[in-house]
């Protein structure tokens, strides 16, 4: 078989990307299958209707490649992909939305709302501590924690070069334990523990060696784990994705309250990447996941 594994790509998580795609494009190599690697650009169109490819294997990450417009290249030309199809992608990267849904389907999720970001810089908009976050990126790019006591939000979000959208998403900063919940064909795999070195699982956290440790199962009560796992099926359910996804939750171990986050419907997929460890961890090795879901691809 012929799989195009599209990586690289127009976001800010290019090099996110690059690596994942390596990582799968070389799994399927050891496999048999026989790999185009192809550096999503604006030609994709061209260049996948000249290979055509039996299968994409999309390993893009970030805007244009996870949020439904790779997908609609993909559907235009009928080459069945990995992941999530249209509209779950782009719902689950339009973070605010994706709470409306949610939140509707009974899956705690966290306050707050969409502000200017002139506003969100000009003073506080809700009490800290708070998170500042893009609505619609990835990998912690441009994310801000404002400290209990701190005195301003950060000037960045204002700056003239801020290239990230001019509406920012502002939520109340939940304490406890991050956690990270796969999902595999419905199914949720098991509960990652995410112990950043530095507090707080920043672009440097995720990627960088020993830049935070996982810890899995986490260590956390029966109860919860659970909890964690259903809502995790139940946030893949909602938005309507398919393949595997990861939901990125917070939980609160004082008042015991889980508030899933978001759900990544690109999850990163280098070997070191949360969604391979806890593929794993439940006996499927890398390259049996990639080729999972490289059988699983839907047109
Ligand atoms: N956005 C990164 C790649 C992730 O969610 O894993
Ligand atoms: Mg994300």
């Amino acid at each position: 078989r012929h799989v195009a594994v599209l990586l690289g790509g127009l976001s800010s998580e290019r090099e996110v990307s690059l690596v994942s795609g390596a990582a799968c494009a070389d799994a399927l190599e050891r496999l048999g299958a026989k790999v185009s690697r192809v550096d999503a650009g604006r030609d994709l169109a061209q260049v996948l209707s000249r290979l055509n490819p039996d299968v994409c294997f999309n390993a893009l990450h970030g805007s244009w490649g996870e949020d439904g417009c790779v997908q609609g290249v993909l559907e235009t030309l009928g080459l069945p992909y990995t992941h999530s199809g249209v509209l779950a992608s782009a719902l689950a990267m339009d973070k605010t939305r994706a709470k409306a849904v949610l939140a509707a389907a009974g899956v705690t999720v966290p306050g707050g709302g969409l502000y200017d970001r002139r506003e969100a810089a000009a003073g506080h908009v809700l009490p800290p501590p708070y998170v500042i976050k893009p609505n619609a990126e990835g990998s912690s790019v441009g994310v801000f924690i404002v400290e209990a006591g701190a005195n301003s939000p950060p000037e960045a979000i204002a700056a003239e070069d801020w290239a990230l959208g001019d509406q920012v998403l502002v939520e109340p900063y939940i304490p406890g334990l991050e956690l990270a919940v796969g999902v595999m064909d419905g199914r949720a795999m098991t509960v990652t523990e995410i112990v950043p070195a530095g507090g707080f699982y920043d672009y440097d956290a995720k990627y960088a060696e020993g830049g935070s440790t996982h810890v899995l199962p986490a260590r956390i009560s029966p109860a919860a784990n659970a909890r964690a796992m259903r809502m995790a099926e139940a946030a893949h359910a909602a938005l309507g994705c398919t393949g595997v996804t990861r939901s990125d939750l917070r939980y609160d171990d004082v008042n015991d309250i889980l508030v899933l986050l978001e759900v990544n419907t690109q999850p990163g997929m280098t070997p070191t990447s949360l969604v391979p460890e806890q593929a794993a961890a439940m006996g499927v090795a890398f390259d049996q996941l990639v080729l999972w879901m490289t059988e699983d691809a839907h047109a």
